[in-house]
């Protein structure tokens, strides 16, 4: 019952094979696969394949194939179990042991406590909202439009200006202080005695995980005031740079293509509106977490941020990330207005779906961009605008697309399709000849260091199992104590396997072990001076109880070395959890050889 099927479908859930395989090596990516140098054999053109859609990888050129677990054990050089260990440490997955058992259920209550309190201050603020000193904050909404169904489905809420009015309320709740300060909604004073409310006279926008459960507010200041918004801080249940405000509810209408924006009221003014597929990233640079929470809503984003140059910049930002996690990316661009709110309310919902149907694919956006940079009646300016096109072009690997970009730039510029297109072609074999310089370099460093780890290790096995041998020929009483804990099966190598058989034989006949009478049982001369070898040795222990020391050593290694050879050669589970039991005897294996 060690470690289940679900268990390591998670942990291959957590390591996604192609990061996994680029922290190894380049990878490039062409349609659905990724392609680079395979790390198992030699050569010079990318044969070997990494599919992410199948999780796994293989290589065209040796045959070389499997799936995350398999690329560990041949890239590590190590076994099954090893690799599920390695792999579970990096996707964060907790391998079962008692003691972790317990830290994750304590865990999980701490987290269920912090939701609750949450709950009950999403309660606490909205009630706030409704009675005699929320009018202000009524008026408010009211003056936004945003009408009282909407505020009752996003569950907005309202801090007064008391400063520790939650706080009062979640102790006669009976939450500890701990739990509360931990929640991120109540602050301890500097002296750590007084305890007071993060948010005060601010709109209260309840922010919920992909479950709808409540785990963050985002506060807005009334009147004038800094800062404009206030989140919650990072909590064991929030992180900024992960949750999207509205997404969860985005979610439930599992949309063909998600819309984001910048604002809390430009989510609710769009949902309101009748686009309920709208989320807001809360005020932090775009990053890989965030399109990877988006991605679980869609794969098609279209990214409408204010009309200023920071939402433009914020744009250009992260287009790449959400390009680099596999998401298909469009710009919409608010024209005549700073933000989607001011538009939808300026204009209407129509005008607003117009602005929808006409969002750009992110080339022509980046051409955009570009092109304001620069004047194109200057041929200075021309040509350098026609090399960053160009150069931005190279990513584009559907030729169709290609070619109408090309035509586009063209146009712009007066400067021949043909030329524009040898410049790309040119941008693409440097780009594709550093890339097999990176990737060439990577990979001998990879060899050099798997070379010499392999060669770390079994200098150390050869060398125990020699000097088992050793002492089993020379001191038949030590013998008997080690052989009930070792069997020739369990040595590494062929001739040392033999030479067990027959030291075993010998010793159940009592005979005495000499070097020449095991030697003759060899044919060649290679395995005479191997075998030779073994009696060469000439260890000296400073006294028994160092001895004692180097045998259990010795034993547990060549053992745990014959673990590891049969479960990464086994992918069927029961045997490798009989093989984790046996791993574990080995921590109690002792040999005693003191009288
Ligand atoms: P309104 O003025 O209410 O319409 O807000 P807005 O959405 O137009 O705000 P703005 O464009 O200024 O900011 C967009 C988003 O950035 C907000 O929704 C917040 O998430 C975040 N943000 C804005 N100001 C601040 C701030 O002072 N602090 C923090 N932490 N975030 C902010
Ligand atoms: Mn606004």
């Amino acid at each position: 019952m060690f470690y289940s099927d679900e268990l390591l479908d998670e942990i291959r859930l957590q390591n996604d094979i192609v990061s996994v395989v680029s922290e190894y090596l380049p990878l490039k990516q062409k349609g659905g696969s990724y392609f680079g140098l395979c790390p198992f054999h030699s050569e010079s053109t990318p044969s070997f394949s990494v599919n992410a859609d199948k999780q796994f990888y293989y290589c065209f050129g040796c045959g070389a194939g499997g799936d995350v677990f398999t690329f560990i054990m041949q890239m590590e050089n190590c076994s099954f179990l090893e690799a599920i260990e390695t792999l579970a440490k990096r996707g964060g997955v907790k391998l079962p042991e008692p003691k972790n058992a317990e830290f994750f259920l304590e865990k999980e209550r701490l987290n269920n406590k912090l939701i609750e309190i949450h709950r009950q201050a999403g309660l606490f603020y909205y009630s706030a909202l409704q009675d005699n000193k929320g009018e202000i904050a009524r008026k408010y909404l009211e003056k936004r439009q945003i009408s009282p169904k909407i505020q009752k489905k996003f569950g907005l809420g309202f801090s007064d200006n008391s400063r520790n009015s939650l706080y009062l309320y979640l102790k006669d709740k009976g939450f500890s202080n701990d739990e509360m300060v931990l929640s991120g909604l109540i602050m301890r004073d500097k002296n750590g005695n007084g305890f007071y409310d993060r948010f005060y006279n601010r709109i209260m926008f309840p922010i919920f995980d992909l479950n709808g459960k409540p785990i963050a507010f985002g506060g807005r200041i009334i009147s004038s005031g800094e800062p404009k918004y206030l989140n919650s801080p990072e909590t064991p249940i929030f992180s900024k740079s992960r949750n999207l405000f509205g997404l969860n509810l985005a979610k439930k209408e599992r949309p063909s293509e998600i819309i984001i924006v910048e604002g809390y009221m430009d989510m609710i003014s769009l949902y309101q509106a009748g686009f309920h597929n709208v989320a807001a990233s809360l005020g932090t640079a775009f990053n890989k977490e965030h399109a990877n929470s988006i991605k679980k809503v869609s794969s098609n984003v279209i990214l409408l941020f204010d009309s200023d140059e920071a939402g433009e910049r914020a744009v250009l930002r992260a287009i790449p990330v959400l390009i680099s996690s596999g998401i298909n990316v469009r710009i919409c661009q608010v024209t005549n207005a700073k933000d989607p709110d001011e538009f939808i309310k300026t204009y209407g919902v129509k005008e607003f779906a117009k602005l929808i149907y006409n969002s750009l694919d992110h080339i022509s956006f980046q051409i955009n961009c570009i092109k304001k940079n620069y004047n194109l009646n200057n041929p200075d300016h021309k040509i350098k605008f026609t090399s960053e096109a160009a150069n931005l072009l190279s990513s584009v690997e559907n030729t169709i697309e290609r070619d109408v970009f090309i035509k586009n730039v063209s146009s712009l510029t007066g400067v021949s399709e043909d030329a524009i297109k040898t410049e790309i072609n040119k941008t693409i074999s440097r780009q594709e000849k550093n890339f097999m310089t990176e990737a060439e370099k990577k990979r001998l460093k990879i060899r050099n260091d798997n070379i010499s780890s392999a060669i770390k290790k079994s200098k150390g096995l050869i060398e125990a199992q020699r000097d088992i041998l050793y002492i089993c020929a020379s001191y038949p009483d030590i013998f008997k104590e080690i052989k009930k804990f070792l069997s020739p099966f369990e040595f590494s190598e062929d001739i040392y396997k033999k030479m067990a058989t027959i030291i075993y034989e010998l010793n159940e006949k009592d005979e005495k072990i000499l070097p020449t009478k095991l030697i003759q049982n060899f044919d060649t001369i290679e395995d005479q001076r191997l075998a030779t070898e073994v009696f060469a040795v000439n260890i000296k222990y400073n006294n028994l109880e160092d001895m004692e020391k180097a045998i259990n050593s010795e034993v547990v290694l060549i053992k745990q070395s014959y673990i590891n050879s049969v479960s990464s050669s086994s992918s069927d589970i029961n045997e490798i959890n009989n093989l984790i039991s046996e791993i574990s005897k080995l921590k109690n294996l002792d040999i005693k050889i003191k009288k």
